[in-house]
């Protein structure tokens, strides 16, 4: 147990399920005092707050592509809880195929980018809004990827849309700093998540080996622990001077 984030007041979009979840966690762990897990999985949602328990947990059912349940989840956190501290915005979808930029649908690009571009968008602009009224020195966090750093031979949608979070977190970063709000991102390499095994039709160890040849760093294996703890840092007042910031966790995977 350590007190990293005690008394902080916290929102989780995405916080049922993969490196939301284990962010929760950690986030449980460093003494946060409320951590809101937004997701629109109610049942994993509500399991998640059962194993933390209710006193220091709770699920909002939140659908990021709307801003109006964003504005609301907002609110409520804020009437319920006093406050608002750190949203981390890591809410997230996978391109369907493996698509080129030949064969792009646009139909999902703009399904993809409602929730990881405009979804992200919403969670930033109503966290900001209500840090700035309440004069708190928050903390925001966009789950970004490395996919935000680099073309890819396929998956043109997911690459585009992560690249448009580095715009955003940058962008931010720049108008909020007069609030004292800091704004970064983290960008994680494959992890073994829902997402992942979706994609690659595989479980999560036999997926992450797939691509565990593109790691510099031998020996381990990328796990949604490891995002979690660079959110903590990111959250807490160790980083206190980062801001604008993609904290990248890839093993070495972009080294050059
Ligand atoms: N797993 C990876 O390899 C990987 C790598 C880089 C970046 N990411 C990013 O990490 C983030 C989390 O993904 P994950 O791997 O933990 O996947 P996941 O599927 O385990 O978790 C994503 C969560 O987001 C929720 N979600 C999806 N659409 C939503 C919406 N419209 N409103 C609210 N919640 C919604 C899902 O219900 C789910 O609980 C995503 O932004 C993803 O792009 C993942």
């Amino acid at each position: 147990m350590s007190n990293k984030l005690e008394g902080k007041v916290a929102i989780i979009t995405g916080g049922a399920s993969g490196i939301g979840e284990a962010t929760v966690r950690q986030f449980a762990v460093h003494g946060t005092r409320m951590i809101v897990i937004a997701d629109i999985q109610d049942e994993l949602g509500q399991k998640v707050v059962e194993s933390i328990g209710s006193n220091q947990c709770s699920y909002v059912h939140c659908d990021v592509t709307d801003e109006e349940q964003v504005k609301s989840l907002v609110q409520s956190t804020v009437q319920t809880h006093g406050r608002l501290d750190i949203m981390f915005s890591n809410a997230g979808t996978f391109s369907t195929s493996a698509q080129t930029v030949i064969e792009l649908d646009l139909a999902g690009l703009d399904r993809l980018y409602a929730v990881n571009v405009r979804g992200m968008a919403a969670c930033v602009k109503h966290a900001a809004r209500a840090m700035v009224e309440l004069n708190i020195r928050g903390s925001i966090i966009c789950t970004a990827s490395t996919c935000a750093s680099t073309g890819g031979d396929g998956i043109t949608d997911y690459h585009m849309s992560k690249h448009a979070v580095l715009g955003l977190v940058r962008s931010a970063s720049k108008q909020l700093g007069v609030h004292g709000i800091r704004v970064n991102s983290v960008s994680p390499f494959v992890v073994g998540t829902p997402l992942l095994c979706r994609y690659v039709g595989k479980e999560a160890e036999e997926a992450v080996q797939l691509f565990e040849p593109m790691t510099s760093l031998k020996g381990v294996v990328l796990k949604a622990k490891h995002i979690a703890d660079a959110v903590v840092f990111l959250a807490s007042v160790d980083s206190e001077l980062i801001t604008g910031h993609d904290l990248v966790v890839d093993a070495g995977v972009l080294l050059k």
